[in-house]
């Protein structure tokens, strides 16, 4: 708590040692400066009363300005402050940090907005897929009668064309808000691994990529969706690629490590699930894991983006469809792991996946808690 005296004619009386560091100052060294200078709330308007406050007042949210110019939510309270014989003398001021909370917040809407969000694109795709079907068909249809060379044959190819977009957009989605069950298989990662690369080998080549793997040979089987993980890996990959537009290198590598990865629980998709739990998961022991690290020396991704890249539809790419991450996150939750981003623009980004080897961190759906 940071506590500030003001007089009546809005002077710094005194002030702790929390009310120097609240507002930027390295020791109370304002004493009898301007109050309104030195707890400088712009928008508040008249904050400390001159002429002192003469009946204590409610909490009220305030953004201060500290003496270096940064912007500081605070919750504050004005009291008055009397003498001994009870004269007004006065204001005293109390106020405290209100930043970690307001992060807090923030984080809570965010999954509840993601959460929302998810179940709104269910629907919508959902409803979306059968009329888009029926387009696709009397495309095909149309394509055949036909003849060839006949000119409107292009506009059908563009029918068809855009409703094959269309429709992976919505699979992407219902991906997405509904993933499958991961079929678990105890399994090494390496196959899905080596597949992922080969399918995007000729494209890597093509733009000047290498690609470099490393397997460690100790890597345990662990219970993965060979599909799923496939899947995951190639939108990584991907994703590289495509930042390494101007070529470079990508580097792969799987090894068994030892991390504090979060409680499986607090891993749940659904906001309900993790809401009240992920405040938990801070001092959560080291489990065994597999860590799968795709790795590019790309441009980066600038911090300011860092913390939207797993939203639906978050993308700076004209063709991208901002879903790639996001189901990436929903399988690897699934599987009880998790995925993290450590980007340094100009330098290049890593992504890395923590897959829990025991199966009861991976095995969540069939877990009777
Ligand atoms: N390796 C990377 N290097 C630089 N930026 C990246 C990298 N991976 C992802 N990004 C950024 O994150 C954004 C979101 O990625 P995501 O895979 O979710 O969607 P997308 O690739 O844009 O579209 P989609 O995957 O649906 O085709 C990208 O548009 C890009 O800005
Ligand atoms: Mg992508």
């Amino acid at each position: 708590m940071g506590v500030l005296a003001v007089s009546r004619e809005g002077r710094v009386l005194a002030a702790n040692p929390a009310a120097a560091r609240l507002l930027g100052y390295d020791n109370v060294s304002f004493i009898g400066e301007d109050a309104a200078r030195v707890l400088r709330v712009p928008r508040g308007g008249g904050l400390v009363p001159h002429g002192g406050t003469a009946a204590p007042g409610g909490t009220h949210e305030v953004e201060a300005v500290t003496k270096s110019g940064d912007v500081l939510p605070l919750a504050l309270r004005l009291l008055p402050l009397e003498t001994l014989q009870g004269d007004l003398h006065g204001t005293v001021a109390v106020f405290h940090d209100l930043r970690e909370q307001k992060s807090r917040e923030e984080q809570w809407r965010r999954r509840d907005r993601l959460a929302s969000l998810g179940a709104l694109s269910a629907g919508v795709a959902h409803e979306i897929r059968n009329p888009l079907a029926g387009i696709g068909t009397s495309a095909q249809i149309l394509r055949r009668r036909l003849e060839t060379g006949d000119p409107r044959g292009q506009f059908v190819d563009l029918i068809l064309e855009e409703a094959a977009r269309l429709d992976r957009i919505v699979e992407g989605l219902l991906q997405f808000a509904r993933p499958d069950t991961p079929q678990l298989k105890r399994q090494s990662v390496v196959p899905s691994l080596d597949k992922a690369l080969t399918l995007v080998h000729e494209l890597a080549v093509r733009q000047d990529v290498l690609l470099h793997v490393e397997r460690a040979a100790d890597t345990p089987p662990i219970f993965v969706d060979h599909d799923q993980l496939l899947q995951v890996l190639l939108n990584l990959l991907m994703n590289a690629i495509q930042a390494l537009a101007k070529g470079g290198e990508i580097r792969v590598s799987v090894r068994a490590a030892r991390k504090a990865v979060p409680a499986r629980s607090a891993l749940g998709r659904r906001a309900t699930d993790r809401l009240e739990r992920v405040e938990r998961a801070g001092g959560a022991p080291p489990i065994d894991v597999v860590e799968i690290r795709v790795q590019d020396n790309g441009p980066g991704i600038p911090a300011a983006d860092q913390a939207r890249i797993f939203d639906p539809f978050f993308t700076t790419r004209s063709q991208g469809t901002g879903l790639g991450l996001s189901i990436c996150q929903s399988i690897i939750r699934e599987h009880g792991g998790t995925i993290t981003i450590d980007s340094v623009v100009g330098q290049g980004t890593a992504v890395i996946i923590d897959l829990p080897v025991e199966k009861r961190h991976g095995d969540r759906r069939r877990d009777p808690r």
